[in-house]
C-alpha cells in the first residue's frame, strides 16, 4: 500500500476526505481501509455520480414492445412438447450437464431476521431452513439421475461468515463440501445523494453494500466457479434467488425449455395480474428480450393488448433463470454487459463531527446490477411461465404485511403439498397442515408411488426423507 498514490488517486476523483483520519488509525485499520479504496473503481464512480452512464430511453423501449418468445404454463407457444421438454432436460441432467446458482447475499432488510435469509426457518412443519429446502432438493434430483449437482453459493459481507458456519456445522445439509461452493460477492460504495462524496461508515471503513444480484457474474468468474463448472462438465447453471421455497431449482422441464429454444438464458416467469402489477416486465424491444421495470413503464405500454386482447406484457419477472456457463464466461469479460442501477436508501454515515448517524430519510445512493440485465446479451433469450402456486411464494416482508411474508410461503407449501398429495390419491382433512421433503417425493407422479392407496391424513403430517 503506497499512501502518495492513494491520495492522489482520490483527489483525482475529489474524494480526499476518505483520509482525514488516517493519522488516528491503527495499522491494521489503515491497511483494512487501503484496502477498500484499492478496490473502488472510481472512474465508474466518476460516472455515475455526473449521470454520464448510458441511459435506457424506455419510453420508446416501452412503446414498441411486444410478447417476448415463450411458452406457456399449458404448454402452448412452444414447438416442442412438455414432455419432449421435460426428456430432454432429464438428459442433460443425467449427463451431468446442469449445475445450480443461488444467490444469497442479500442484506434482507424487509423480512428483519437477524441471520442471513438462508437461515429462515420456512418448513410449515419441519421448520426447516431455506437452506436445507434446497439442499433437500438438489439432493433428490442429483440421486434420481446419479449425478453430484454443483451448488454454487454466492454471499456477501453481510452474509459470508454465517453462511460458511451454518453450512459446517450442519454438515453441508448431507451434501458432499466437494460439490457446495459458497463465494462472496463485490461491494460497491455508498455515496452521498447530494454531493456525491463517498460515505465513510467509520474512521476507518467506506460505507458498502453488496453489488447487486448482478454481481453474480463478476463474482462467479473471479471465484474460479466458472472453470469449475466446466471443468465438471456443466453446461448451464439454475439460477435462484434465496427467497423463494417454492422455486423450481433444476426442474427438467425448465431446463429442457432452455435447451430446445437454443437460448442463453431463459428465464421462468409468472403471468401478471394486472396491468400495472409491481414487478419486472419481459418484453421483446428493439429485437431483444428485456426486462422492464414497473417504475419505467408507461401505463399505455403496459395496458396494451394483442389480437386476443391479452397483455402484451403479462411476463412477471420472478429472479428465476437458466444461464449457460459459456455466456457466463462471455460477460463476465466484457464490462460493458450490466449496468449500475441507482437506488436512494437510507445510509448510516459518519458526519462532520464523527458520529454515525442512522438517517430517517434516504440520504445516499446505492449502485447495484442486476442480472436480468444480461437477457437483451444473450442469444435467443427464452420466457417460460409457471403458475405461482407451482413456483413463486417469495419471502421477503416480516409477518404482517400485506404480501410476500413467511406466513404466506408456509401457507403456499401446504397448497402445493396437499394439491400434490390428493393427486396421488390420498385424502387430507381441512385445516390440516402437510409437507413433503423433495428427498421424499419429487412430484406428485413419485409420491402416489409412495404412499399407500386411500391414504387419509387427518393430522399433520411431514413426509420425510
Ligand atoms: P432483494 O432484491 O429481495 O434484496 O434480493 P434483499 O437485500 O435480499 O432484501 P431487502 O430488499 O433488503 O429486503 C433478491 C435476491 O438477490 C439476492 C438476495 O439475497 C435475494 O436472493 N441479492 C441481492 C444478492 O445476492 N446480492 C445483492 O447484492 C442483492
Amino acid at each position: 500500500m503506497n499512501l502518495e498514490s492513494l491520495k492522489s488517486q482520490l483527489a483525482k476523483y475529489s474524494q480526499e476526505h476518505v483520509l482525514e483520519y488516517w493519522d488516528e488509525l491503527s495499522d491494521e485499520e489503515r491497511q483494512s481501509l487501503a484496502a477498500q479504496i484499492e478496490d473502488v473503481d472510481f472512474e465508474t464512480i466518476a460516472t455515475l455520480v455526473a449521470g454520464k452512464d448510458e441511459k435506457i430511453d424506455f419510453e420508446t423501449l416501452a412503446a414498441n414492445a411486444e410478447t417476448p418468445p415463450s411458452v406457456r404454463a399449458d404448454g402452448s407457444g412452444a414447438k416442442w412438447s412438455v414432455d419432449e421438454a421435460r426428456q430432454r432436460g432429464e438428459a442433460a441432467l443425467r449427463a451431468g450437464e446442469v449445475g445450480a446458482i443461488l444467490v444469497a447475499g442479500g442484506q434482507g432488510t424487509r423480512l428483519g431476521f437477524d441471520q442471513p435469509k438462508g437461515m429462515f426457518p420456512i418448513g410449515p412443519i419441519s421448520n426447516r431452513t431455506l437452506f436445507q429446502i434446497f439442499a433437500d432438493r438438489l439432493l433428490a434430483i442429483g440421486k434420481k439421475y446419479g449425478v453430484a449437482i454443483p451448488f454454487y453459493i454466492m454471499t456477501s459481507d453481510a452474509t459470508d461468515a454465517e453462511t460458511r458456519a451454518y453450512f459446517q456445522e450442519n454438515n453441508y445439509l448431507g451434501m458432499s463440501p466437494d460439490d457446495v461452493r459458497i463465494f462472496r460477492q463485490g461491494t460497491m460504495p455508498a455515496v452521498d445523494a447530494k454531493t456525491g462524496k463517498l460515505l465513510m461508515a467509520s474512521k476507518s471503513s467506506l460505507a458498502l453494500s453488496p453489488d447487486g444480484h448482478g454481481g453474480t457474474v463478476r463474482a462467479l468468474d473471479r471465484n474460479g466457479c466458472l472453470d469449475d463448472a466446466k471443468k465438471r462438465g456443466v453446461k448451464c447453471l439454475s439460477y435462484f434467488q434465496v427467497d423463494n421455497p417454492l422455486v423450481n431449482v433444476c426442474e427438467p422441464t425448465l431446463i429442457g425449455h432452455h435447451l430446445l429454444s437454443g437460448s442463453e438464458m431463459t428465464t421462468q416467469v409468472i403471468r401478471k395480474r394486472y396491468a400495472m402489477e409491481k414487478v419486472g416486465n419481459i418484453a421483446l424491444a428493439g429485437g431483444k428480450v428485456q426486462v422492464i421495470e414497473y417504475s419505467d413503464l408507461p401505463q399505455k405500454a403496459a395496458e396494451a393488448t394483442d389480437a386476443d386482447g391479452q397483455l402484451k406484457l403479462w411476463a412477471g419477472s420472478i429472479g428465476v433463470h437458466v444461464i449457460d456457463v459459456d455466456f457466463l464466461c462471455r460477460a463476465s469479460q466484457s464490462t460493458s454487459s450490466l449496468p449500475f442501477h441507482r437506488a436512494q436508501k437510507k445510509v448510516p454515515y459518519l458526519d462532520a463531527n464523527q458520529n454515525v448517524v442512522s438517517p430517517s430519510e434516504p440520504n445516499a445512493v446505492k449502485f447495484e446490477k442486476f442480472i436480468f440485465d444480461l437477457l437483451p446479451s444473450a442469444k435467443n433469450a427464452f420466457v417460460v411461465e409457471v403458475l405461482p402456486s407451482e413456483g413463486f411464494a417469495p419471502v421477503k416482508n416480516a409477518d404482517g404485511a400485506e404480501n410476500d411474508t413467511p406466513k404466506l410461503a408456509r401457507e403456499a407449501i401446504v397448497a402445493q403439498h396437499r394439491r400434490w398429495l390428493e393427486a396421488a390419491g390420498a385424502s387430507v382433512a381441512e385445516g390440516v397442515k402437510v409437507e413433503i421433503n423433495p428427498r421424499f417425493s419429487l412430484t406428485p407422479e413419485e409420491l402416489a408411488t409412495k404412499i399407500p392407496a386411500n391414504l387419509h391424513i387427518d393430522a399433520d403430517r411431514y413426509f420425510e426423507a
